[in-house]
């Protein structure tokens, strides 16, 4: 690993967003300050510097903007016609491509992902507004078969729900909120978004710029605010038809709760302890790097990071020996700094956190091999941590149980694949994970044989939203991407008619 720090400002654009006093809450179209007046600030994780003062949403702000999305949802944004919604994705998709750079800015300043990773992350938010505009002309129900005497016609209709509620974590909002607003736009729902407490920032100036580019006001609202304030009343709105939210697992089970009010239906992408398992038959050039971003990127703050890397024990020693001498390329540093590969982690109690489960792995027995404490020097004021690395893990320990949900692997090494598999198993949750061998049937024997929602052969992480990836167990439900992704956003309508 090596560091760097020098001092980093953004360019013009996203400097004349950052400056404004406070950032209102955006609702039917405008910037409103919360109804109590109250506000809250985020932070800069590079640097520990307060970034910017943010309206603190209540429970009256979001009653106000989930009337204006209800107000949208039956107004004339109900008669635009498929081709319409698809236009305006294609738009948006110009506008933001060529906007880029200025929420790349606000997003590395905010939430702490280094420019470089967020610069990538482009092609994939063109590749879901197309999909999306792809979906919006792809709305289609059934004509169906039926016994009933007579001439009875039958068919499904698959109309827009209503209102969606987002609930949107701090990890990666940029590109997050758009599983949410595409899949609105296109079928034709409203919705209010509650972003993190610690990254709103690129979610408040998307929705300015949606409006700018002709998303109808209301159709899009976003309350910034706490969860336990502005997200709980989002969650248990009554005019809420439907929650999408992403987060830890515990959040989850209280937006459940929450959602009893009116039986909502839920897209719940929660927590992760996903296996990553090395075969001795792996090819080591590619799954060193692989299983090492498979954690480090976005310093471990992704849901489905590979965190217990499992390693076929013939070759444990060569693979720890190459993931050590791979993570010494890794550059950490200020989140503007195009050379970073890692950031800083998102806040103070995050890092806090995750400092904590290096000292629970070591009372463990866990060997700590590298890492394991806060960068000083010129990155000591912002929240960096070293990338590090465990050995000797097994999977009963805390730290192989539990999202630490920061830069800290842990290899816990397996005999043969029945063991491998077992251990994949051995977890609450269901989200990711991958194998790695250039034997075809060794890697097709431990898809079938992992219980998780996305499997990666001899790679990981890409996501396509052509094909989609989810979870099973503790890691929720709903899928997110495939045209499975619009259940959530329409309802099915059985049509009987007497001809
Ligand atoms: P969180 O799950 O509490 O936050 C996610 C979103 O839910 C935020 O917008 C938050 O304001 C909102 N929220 C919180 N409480 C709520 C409630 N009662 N009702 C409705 N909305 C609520 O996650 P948090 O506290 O930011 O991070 C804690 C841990 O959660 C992390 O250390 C990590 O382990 C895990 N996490 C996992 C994510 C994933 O993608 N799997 C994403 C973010 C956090
Ligand atoms: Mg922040």
């Amino acid at each position: 690993m090596t560091t760097t720090q020098q001092s980093f400002a953004p360019d013009e654009q996203a400097q004349q967003f950052l400056s404004r006093e406070v950032h209102h809450l955006f609702v039917d179209g405008e910037l409103v300050p919360a109804s109590s007046g109250q506000t809250m600030t985020t932070v800069n994780p590079s640097s520990g510097q307060v970034l910017a003062t943010l309206a603190a949403g209540e429970s009256t702000d979001v009653d106000r903007a989930v009337s204006a999305a209800r107000r949208a949802f039956t107004g004339p944004w109900s008669r635009w016609t498929p081709y319409e919604r698809q236009a305006l994705l294609t738009r948006i998709a110009a506008v933001l491509d060529e906007r880029f750079e200025e929420l790349v800015e606000i997003e590395a300043l905010d939430m702490g992902a280094p420019v470089s990773r967020l610069r990538n992350s482009k092609s994939a938010l063109m590749k879901m507004l197309a999909f999306f505009a792809g979906q919006a002309t792809n709305i289609t129900g059934e004509t169906l078969p039926n016994g009933i005497p007579g001439n009875v016609a039958t068919m499904t209709l698959r109309a827009p729900v209503g209102v969606i509620g987002g609930i949107i974590p701090w990890n990666g909002p940029l590109g997050g909120q758009f599983w949410i607003i595409g899949a609105v736009l296109a079928s034709g729902c409203t919705t209010v978004l509650k972003p993190a407490e610690d990254a709103s920032l690129s979610v408040l100036r998307v929705a300015e710029i949606l409006h700018e580019v002709g998303v109808p006001a209301g159709v899009v609202n976003v309350v910034t605010g706490t969860g336990a304030v502005a997200g709980n009343a989002l969650a248990a709105h009554p005019d809420v038809d439907r929650i999408a939210f992403t987060g830890s697992t515990e959040t989850g089970r209280r937006i459940i709760e929450a959602s009893k009010v009116n039986i909502k239906k839920l897209q719940l992408e929660l927590g992760g302890k996903s296996a990553d398992i090395v075969c001795s038959s792996a090819d080591l050039n590619a799954a060193v790097p692989g299983a090492a971003m498979g954690v480090f990127a976005n310093s471990g703050q992704i849901c489905f990071a590979g965190t217990r890397v499992l390693v076929q024990r013939p070759i444990v020693d060569q693979f720890t020996e190459r993931l050590l001498e791979f993570m010494e390329t890794l550059r950490v540093g200020h989140s503007l700094d195009a050379q970073a590969a890692l950031g800083p982690v998102i806040s103070q109690p995050q890092l806090d956190k995750v400092l904590s489960y290096i000292d629970i792995g070591r009372d463990e027995g866990a060997e700590l091999l590298s890492g394991g404490e806060r960068l000083g020097g010129e990155l000591g004021d912002g929240y960096f941590m070293a990338p590090s690395v465990f050995s000797g893990v097994t999977n009963q320990m805390r730290i192989a149980r539990e999202e630490i949900f920061g830069p800290v692997l842990s290899i816990l090494p397996f005999d043969d694949l029945d063991e491998a598999i077992a251990i994949a198993n051995d977890s609450d949750f269901g989200l990711g994970g991958a194998v790695w061998s250039q034997n075809l049937s060794t890697a097709m024997r431990v898809v079938n044989g992992v219980h998780t929602g996305t499997m990666w052969v001899n790679c990981y992480g890409y996501i396509d939203p052509l094909v989609g990836f989810g979870g099973t167990k503790l890691s929720g439900y709903g899928a997110k991407g495939s045209a499975a992704h619009m259940d959530t956003y329409l309802y099915t309508k059985c049509v009987y008619m007497q001809l």
